[in-house]
């Protein structure tokens, strides 16, 4: 029998910031979860509800106002070569080609030039990228771009890979495309993966685990597991199942959401 560990681990975990007219903001209020290794997890809420927030904090680059963040037991204290994050706006260098933002990651590592070039080889043939290996960021379409960056990060063989919104900017052709490589993919290489989006069909699509969450303050709505294999058909029932189930429980933080702001108005 395998005995199943928490890759991520988060207990107790508060956020607050402090506008520029110094009032205090709950961004995140006391939160636990527990993410395994190898799990594919999506966070779904509404905008502002601390999605972004959490995520950041697990990745390092926020330190939490109180609990504890911690990956593989030991606390995160700041962003790990081993926990890449993926963001909307794909982060590439403008100057280098699609190769030269592969191997980046790999050069920064340490890694020998040979060694690097074929890592980063492996890794652009797996993302279709091959052919384009000597174009430059501007010569791409976004979901080249959004690709190069997947490639980037898988290069480097990271346990971890945060995904903020990552295909929010791209037509929807383009994004089923790229759930479904990234899908592959995570069965491939199999890292932890924790996806942020506010689309409930992509997690529904994408997550073993959809954790919904609730605005003012961010926290757990509830947590949904959602059953089916991958790659998951979106016109079947069961699909439809996870659908309803997960709407009915949006419209719920809607109304909420909805009701807050008035009273705040
Ligand atoms: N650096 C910051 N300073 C002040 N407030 C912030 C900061 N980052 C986030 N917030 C606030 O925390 C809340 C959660 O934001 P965020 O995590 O970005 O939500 P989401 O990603 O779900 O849209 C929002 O009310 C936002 O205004
Ligand atoms: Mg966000």
């Amino acid at each position: 029998m395998s005995i199943q560990t928490s890759k991520i681990k988060l207990s107790a975990v508060e956020k607050h910031f402090t506008s520029a007219r110094g009032e205090r903001q709950v961004a995140v209020s006391p939160l636990d979860l527990e993410i395994q290794s190898g799990e594919f997890v999506c966070l779904v809420g509404p905008s502002g509800c601390g999605k972004t927030t959490l995520i950041n904090l697990m990745a390092g680059f926020e330190q939490p106002s109180a609990g504890s963040v911690t990956i593989d037991g030991r606390p995160v204290s700041g962003p790990d070569p081993d926990h890449i994050m993926i963001f909307q706006d794909y982060g590439l260098y403008p100057w280098r080609t699609v190769l030269g933002n592969v191997l980046f990651g790999l050069q920064a590592k340490g890694i020998p030039a040979g060694e690097a070039r074929d890592r980063a080889l492996a890794t652009l043939e797996l993302v279709g990228l091959r052919h384009a290996i000597d174009k430059h960021p501007h010569e791409l379409s976004g979901g080249m771009k959004q690709r190069v960056a997947i490639a980037r990060a898988l290069a480097v063989e990271p346990s971890v890979l945060f995904m903020d919104e990552p295909f929010a900017a791209l037509d929807a052709f383009t994004r089923y495309h790229l759930q479904d490589e990234l899908l592959r993919l995570w069965q491939e290489t199999r890292p932890t993966v924790v996806f942020v989006t506010h689309d409930l069909d992509e997690a529904i699509a994408l997550g073993q685990r959809i954790v919904l969450m609730a605005p003012n303050p961010g926290r757990i709505q509830r947590v949904l597991e959602v059953s089916l294999p991958h790659p998951r058909e979106r016109t079947r029932d069961d699909f439809a199942f996870f659908r309803r189930e997960l709407f009915t429980e949006f419209h719920l933080v809607h109304q909420m959401a909805l009701q807050e702001a008035e009273y705040s108005i």
